[in-house]
């Protein structure tokens, strides 16, 4: 008896033990799946990569600026990708690699058309569209452009300093890049406007590699070895910058200068009249419509092919006009 009574006990103790574990596990269990669905990350619809020339340059850091508004207002993912310093060849290795990630479309400077356009029709054949910016490559595949006209804003720059300058020109150039695309154009709208001037002669064209030091350094040594100079033309945004220095630490101070892009340091100058005239880029637009543009071709919806930004010349009176447009919305 005794130990029929030592078998039920012991049995009803199991029993317990048994349900205590069973109500734990369901307890933890409903606990784990009570988790709050929101804790899963929702990734944007799209991503983009957007490839600049050069990572810290004030004007790219523009362009990303419109790019990361097109982030506020859309669904969309855009990565910024550049060399540290103006290098083609790592630009393209950057193309090779959103291609590899599969992307779902790049935004790029196609500084060298016939270098980037293998890689640009390699993501295309590959499915993903490619929206060349600031500079175009328009005998690649690339399904459209954003930005300056650049040949324009050469012929703008030198029909200002026709406009501006009396007597004879003797002009020197620093630009950007002997070998980019873009500044080629802007070299040869400028040329091509002076051309049937025999008042204006060129002296020569230097290139500043798009570094405000550089620049400095080509225009010093434009300026002693030609002191008949008295015009300077820059075709980058930096490049102003290194002619003004250039001229200050010669003692030059009646140089005409005709500089491009409205970063702040090139619209001190102007205000102080060490710029004469500035070739106005929309960098903030370009990086907006790019995106946008992008989100529009991979919706199917209708889009330009070219897509030209809007390009001015600005002197020291039009300072209020521009600063005035940019305290009414512009977010540059
Ligand atoms: C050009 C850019 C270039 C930048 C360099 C701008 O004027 O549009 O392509 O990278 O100057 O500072």
């Amino acid at each position: 008896m005794k130990r029929h009574l030592f078998f039920v006990v012991g049995f009803m103790i199991c029993i317990s033990a048994l349900a205590t574990s069973i109500y734990s596990f369901v307890q933890v269990t409903r606990v784990e799946t009570n988790v709050p669905s929101s804790t899963s990350i929702s990734l944007p619809s799209s991503h983009f990569v957007l490839i600049a020339e050069e990572e810290n340059n004030s004007y790219w850091r523009l362009v990303e600026k419109g790019a990361r508004e097109a982030e506020n207002q859309f669904d969309v993912l855009v990565e910024y990708k550049a060399p540290k310093r103006s290098n083609p060849e790592e630009q393209l290795k950057l193309i090779d690699m959103a291609i590899s990630a599969k992307v779902d479309g790049i935004i790029v400077q196609a500084v060298n058309e016939e270098m980037f356009t293998p890689l640009i029709n390699k993501a295309v054949d590959a499915g993903i569209p490619v929206i060349t910016i600031d500079t175009d490559a328009p005998r690649s595949n690339r399904v459209a452009y954003i930005g300056t006209d650049n040949y324009y804003s050469g012929t703008i720059a030198g029909k200002a300093m026709l406009d501006d300058m009396e007597g004879d020109i003797h002009v020197a150039v620093i630009t950007g890049s002997l070998e980019s695309s873009h500044q080629k154009l802007r070299v040869q709208g400028f040329i091509d406007m002076i051309s049937n001037e025999p008042r204006v002669t060129l002296v020569e064209v230097e290139a500043s590699n798009i570094s405000r030091l550089e620049a400095e350094l080509k225009a010093h040594q434009l300026m002693e070895e030609h002191p008949h100079i008295n015009t300077f033309y820059g075709t980058s945004a930096l490049d102003g910058i290194g002619i003004v220095a250039a001229a200050e630490k010669l003692g030059l101070d009646d140089l005409y200068v005709i500089a491009f892009d409205t970063l702040p340091e090139n619209l001190s100058l102007l205000e102080q009249e060490k710029i004469d005239a500035i070739v106005v880029q929309e960098p903030f637009e370009m990086g907006l419509k790019s995106v946008e543009l992008l989100l529009d071709i991979r919706e199917g919806q209708p889009y330009s092919m070219t897509n030209h930004t809007h390009t001015s010349i600005i002197r020291k009176p039009d300072l209020s006009l521009l600063q005035e447009h940019q305290r009414l919305g512009d977010k540059q």
